[in-house]
């Protein structure tokens, strides 16, 4: 029985879509059955990488989702608004939507879940996070039997596809950047990607079902890669490190009254090389689960692009395209599969969290000054794994150290009782190291 798809947007994504649904030889036989209806698109004369039958296509959104021949709405316009507003007048209707919008998700996703639980539709978002990677449906499901103790990961392929060919060729930011834009990788406004907030948005959805509650996403501590030093990223290197762009979401404890606690965070991230997260590169995304009983699972893959994007896209409609023709279109809906929050999660304060740092320091070259900043960090209790000297390009030296897990408040306050220091003159760089 044909399923009625209206596609919003067909673009990077949104084509990706469209060629798997014109082309169901070789996939499952559900493939078949869903049929594009209607698609929104904002400039009708844009050329587009897949052949459709003009009529298919309007400007008129909102005539879409209201189409009485659309039974699935699937969002890949991407951004706030209209795409918050049109979800909404999708599952006023009655219809299921399937997403890739992690920005809508992140901000108004309780919105969206409470009209979603109301009307009885699944929202589904399995491309919003990981491109490619199976990792949503794994956390609703498959790991649901686990205590979840972190949750860690590479989740933007613009910035890991960047961050990689930096270290590998010696590539300019700006030069790989583009490439990463040309190759359908970067959201419209690349700042999103490299300013971490990308990043965040995911890490804030993964919080939100590993941990069963939603968490503020615009409480998430965010750092991104467009601060990044190349010469860090040497240095990194020469101590045996690589640099990734790392979203993290880690269990710290609960409140009196059940509410989980979590350090829910994205920063550059020193990473020794024998870790696993270390030698994923280019535009692949990996997430690291621990749980309990099942440890540690990784998930690896293409984190961008339209055919990775389009293939979790193209799951989630067949996830509701499989009910609807078992169970029909007013079935009672999975509560693994719709994942609604069960409990109250809030992010806890970072001055009280613990991290190992790397640290770079501009000093005068004189004796003793290594002595001085080890004994600042030694009054805080800061205990150091290594402190090296590099080789300055200007007069003066820099001093690089890595420290062991200190809770952020005595590390910040060992860093301002060396920059008061007459020989310290400044702080070039201050990273995170697993
Ligand atoms: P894109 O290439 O910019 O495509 C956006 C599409 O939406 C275009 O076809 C555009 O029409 C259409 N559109 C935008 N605003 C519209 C409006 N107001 N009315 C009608 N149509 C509108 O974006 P994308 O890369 O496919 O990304 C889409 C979504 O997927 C975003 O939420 C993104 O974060 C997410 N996502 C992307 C990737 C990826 O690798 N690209 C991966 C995972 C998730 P025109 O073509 O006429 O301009
Ligand atoms: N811009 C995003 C990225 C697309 O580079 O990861 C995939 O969500």
């Amino acid at each position: 029985m044909a399923i009625g798809i209206g596609l919003l947007g067909l673009g990077t994504v949104g084509a990706g879509v469209a060629q798997i649904l014109a082309s169901p030889e070789g996939r499952h036989p559900l493939v078949r059955e869903l049929v594009l209806r209607r698609v929104a698109v904002r400039d009708l004369n844009r050329p587009r990488p897949i052949e459709l039958d003009a009529a298919l296509l309007s400007t008129d959104a909102a005539a879409v989702v209201a189409d009485p021949a659309v039974e699935i709405v699937v969002e890949v316009m991407g951004g706030l608004e209209p795409a918050r507003s049109l979800i909404l007048a999708a599952i006023a209707a009655g219809k299921p939507v399937v997403t890739a919008n992690k920005a809508v998700i992140a901000r108004h996703g309780a919105e969206i879940a409470a009209a979603a639980a109301e009307k009885g539709v699944y929202v589904l978002m399995e491309a919003a996070v990981g491109g490619g990677i199976p990792i949503l449906e794994p956390l609703k499901q498959s790991l649901g039997a686990n205590r979840i103790e972190r949750v860690s990961g590479i989740i933007n392929g613009t910035t890991n596809y960047i961050l990689s060919r930096m270290a590998e060729e010696g590539a300019s930011y700006e030069a790989v950047l583009a490439d990463a834009q040309a190759l359908g990788y970067a959201e419209a406004d690349p700042a999103a990607d490299v300013q971490g907030g990308d990043a965040a948005d995911k890490i804030a959805i993964l919080a939100g079902l590993a941990y069963g509650g939603l968490v503020d996403r615009q409480a998430i501590p965010t750092e991104g890669i467009d601060q990044l030093q190349t010469r860090d990223i040497d240095y990194a290197r020469e101590l045996g490190f690589s640099v990734k762009l790392l979203a993290v979401a880690q269990r710290q404890g609960s409140d009196a009254d059940g509410t989980e606690v979590l350090d829910v965070r994205v920063h550059p991230t020193l990473l020794p090389k024998d870790h696993p997260l270390a030698g994923v590169n280019g535009v692949n995304n990996a997430i690291l689960v621990e749980g309990e009983p099942v440890g540690r699972v990784m998930f690896y893959g293409p984190g961008a692009g339209a055919g990775p994007t389009a293939s979790a896209v193209v799951a989630d409609i067949l996830n509701i395209a499989a009910i609807r023709q078992v169970a029909g279109p007013s079935a009672q809906l999975d509560p693994l599969l719709a994942a609604g929050s069960w409990r109250r999660c809030r992010l806890v304060d970072s001055d009280l969290t613990q991290h190992r740092n790397y640290v770079r320091f501009q000093a005068a070259d004189l004796p003793g000054v290594i002595g001085h900043i080890g004994s600042c960090f030694g009054a805080e209790e800061v205990s150091l794994q290594s402190i090296v000297q590099f080789e300055s390009e200007g007069p003066g030296a820099e001093i690089v150290v890595i420290t062991h897990a200190v809770e952020e408040a005595r590390f910040r306050r060992a860093l301002g009782a060396i920059l008061a220091r007459p020989e310290v003159e400044a702080i070039t760089s201050c990273l995170r190291t697993l």
